[in-house]
């Protein structure tokens, strides 16, 4: 027995292969039917396959959060199809790496479109069903950008920022109504996203990874999708029934590194 069996889950930006795939696949081996919303309807099918080859049960919807109409329709069709709505993750994002003189307008506005409007669209529309059900879980992907950042990070920061401030309103707003809401702050995770910006910054990814965890970190593995999909399933689960307003990091330890290892 899984401990989100019979649970219905939408996790937003679960294609691919970063965070999102690691969060469907752990909801779906603790029982809970998976709902991706994304734009990349293919790459969110290929986890599909993945969780139904161990057993699971997971669905797409074609949906981009940034666009209300999109999410309203998405969430109106999980809930007349699968009758529920207990978990939602807001987990798809896009980065922005420049320094704050420098962005222009369209690059703040999409990125403030997708990372934190786009969060405050799907709680918007998932609440009033988990209001009507009494019971709902919402857990909020920000970042260790939220507390502390780097140079070129600081509009990416004041987005993650947002979204655990967010998150904190939403618990005090709705706990009344058997409502949790969590934010979950990862460090730097394995995945596509992670290797391209890596990717960009050094000739040598691996070696660059290496030292990193070593450096930047207390603990020196590199963070995989799946430990933060463990956090997750765990807030949404029974045991996290008196937790709600959290920001809770999984990060390896670099938030409480008073300076690098180097
Ligand atoms: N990778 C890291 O190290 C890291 C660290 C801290 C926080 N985060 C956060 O975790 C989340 C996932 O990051 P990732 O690195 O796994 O990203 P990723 O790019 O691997 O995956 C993001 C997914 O979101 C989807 N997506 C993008 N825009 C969308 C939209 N408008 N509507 C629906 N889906 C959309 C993409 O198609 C993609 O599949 C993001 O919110 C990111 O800010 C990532």
């Amino acid at each position: 027995m899984g401990q989100l069996d019979g649970k219905v889950a939408v996790v937003t930006g679960g294609g691919g292969s970063g965070i999102g795939h690691g969060i469907c696949r752990v909801l779906a081996r603790q029982g809970a039917h998976v709902v991706i919303f994304e734009i990349d309807v293919e790459a969110a099918q290929e986890v599909c396959r993945q969780i139904e080859d161990e057993g699971g049960s997971a669905t797409v919807v074609l949906a981009d959060i940034s666009r209300s109409d999109n999410v309203r329709q998405a969430v109106e069709m999980v809930v007349e199809e699968k009758h529920s709505l207990d978990i939602l993750v807001n987990n798809a994002g896009i980065g922005l790496i420049r320094p704050v003189a420098e962005a222009n307008e369209d690059e703040f506005d999409r990125l403030a479109a997708i990372d934190l409007r786009g969060v405050w669209l799907c709680c918007k529309y998932a609440i009033p069903h988990m209001r009507r059900q009494k019971q709902g879980s919402i857990i909020n992907i920000a970042s260790v950008h939220s507390r502390a950042t780097l140079p070129q990070f600081g509009i990416y920061a004041a987005m993650k920022a947002g979204v655990a401030g967010l998150t904190r309103g939403i618990a005090v707003q709705y706990g009344p109504d058997g409502i949790r809401a969590n934010t979950v702050s990862p460090g730097l995770v394995d995945g596509k996203q992670t290797r391209e910006i890596v990717a960009r910054i050094s000739d040598d990814v691996e070696a660059y990874l290496e030292d990193f965890v070593h450096s930047e970190q207390a603990l020196p593995n590199l963070i995989q999708p799946e430990d933060i999909g463990n956090l997750v399933a765990f807030l949404a689960s029974d045991g996290g029934r008196m937790i709600t307003g959290a920001e809770i990091p999984v990060d390896a330890g670099m938030w409480v590194q008073l300076s690098s290892r180097r």
